[in-house]
């Protein structure tokens, strides 16, 4: 097991890498606890949880809404919890995103923790400190910073995990090394089989490493106004195919990613050689690469102008300067633009 210390504005929070979900009442301080979960993690892994008082969400990004958080609180109204209790969240992004919320809330706010069992919980919303639901379709817009008194990232748990999200959590293992640990990049380069095949091991340093890179840049900006932007690299393109395909988020970045390379090169920050290194990769992940010819050209254009981080008539993007170096420039729409009529063309 491996354990990093996040000192957040809102309070500190620590991340075990490798500990097993059977540990968990040794990280739940002496106060009443209730369990918030998902239907198919309770199914899977309900025989392994304390004989504590749960609460069954649904699944799927609609259902991260108000009104779920709702239901939380009235059936924590229910089970008489105050404030003396502590919340756990067992589950994928959506679970940590709706408990975070729910009982940073609930009574002005309760202290909170996280079994992440998905991939891409454990190497991204694990750490930052955000909790939100969506609003009326706009995603994330209602939530709060607060820090999760402690994380555990159980890697067994990926187990279980349908291939397809767990092939879309290395998208954002790959992120992170892209942007901040070459090391990271060439051992996933040599280790991608055994990563593909959840080697133990292998696991528990991309945990490890991903989380290193994401909070070493969250604990310099927690509320997202320059450092933070790095950690949206191939996010841009990924945000605006979400909104106009049925695409998951993980391939999405995946192309967006493969966009963004393509940019730096053309900028000359990047070498022809790194951005093919990236591509290679993410074919060797099963991820997609190229965006698919039937997806509408002038829609995603379109998303791209709507982007909420847009600003007048430029979009700041995480580009690379080479595999595990990253910076942000300030892009002209236009350039943009024509960087998508072209991959439309040419890849
Ligand atoms: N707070 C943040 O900083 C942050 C960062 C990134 C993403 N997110 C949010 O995370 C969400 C996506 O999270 P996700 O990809 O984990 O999806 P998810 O929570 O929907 O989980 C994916 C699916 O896997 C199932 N599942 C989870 N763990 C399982 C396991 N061990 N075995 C079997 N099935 C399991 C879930 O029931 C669900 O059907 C999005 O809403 C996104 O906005 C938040
Ligand atoms: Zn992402």
């Amino acid at each position: 097991m491996k354990i990093i210390n996040i000192q957040g504005q809102s309070g500190n929070s620590q991340i075990l890498i490798n500990e097993s979900l059977e540990n968990l009442t040794k990280y739940v301080p002496p106060r009443r606890p209730v369990i918030v979960t998902d239907h198919n993690v309770n199914r899977c892994y309900r025989s392994y949880f304390p004989g504590w008082d749960i609460i069954e969400i649904g699944t799927g990004e609609e259902i991260k809404t108000l009104k779920t958080v709702e239901g939380i609180y009235q059936q924590l109204v229910d089970l008489e919890i105050d404030r003396s209790c502590f919340i756990v969240g067992i589950g994928g992004g959506i679970v940590c995103d709706i408990t975070g919320f729910a009982a940073s809330t609930y009574m002005r706010g309760l202290p909170f923790g996280f079994v992440s069992s998905t991939l891409l919980s454990q190497v991204d919303a694990s750490v930052g400190g955000k909790n939100g639901v969506n609003f009326h379709g706009y995603k994330n817009m209602v939530g709060v910073f607060n820090q999760p008194c402690f994380v555990i990232c159980d890697t067994e748990m990926l187990k279980t995990l349908p291939r397809n999200e767990l092939i879309c959590g290395f998208a954002e293992v790959v992120k992170h090394a892209a942007i901040g640990n070459r090391e990271l990049f060439t051992f996933l380069e040599q280790r991608y089989t055994d990563a593909l095949n959840l080697d133990q091991p292998v696991m528990e340093r991309l945990v490890y490493d991903s989380i290193l890179v994401k909070s070493s840049i969250v604990e310099q900006d927690e509320r997202e106004k320059g450092e933070r932007r790095k950690l949206n690299f191939g996010h841009t393109l990924a945000h605006a195919l979400e909104k106009t395909t049925d695409i998951s988020h993980g391939e999405a970045v995946s192309i967006g990613m493969v966009f963004a390379a393509n940019l730096s090169v053309l900028r000359h920050l990047l070498s022809k050689e790194e951005a093919n290194r990236l591509r290679l990769l993410l074919k060797q992940l099963q991820l997609p690469t190229e965006i698919e010819t039937n997806i509408s050209k002038e829609k995603v254009k379109d998303a791209i102008r709507k982007d909420k981080k847009r600003e007048g008539q430029g979009i700041h993007l995480a580009l690379l300067k080479a595999i595990g170096e990253v910076i942000v420039e300030e892009i002209p729409l236009e350039e943009l633009e024509a960087l998508i009529d072209d991959m439309y063309m040419h890849w």
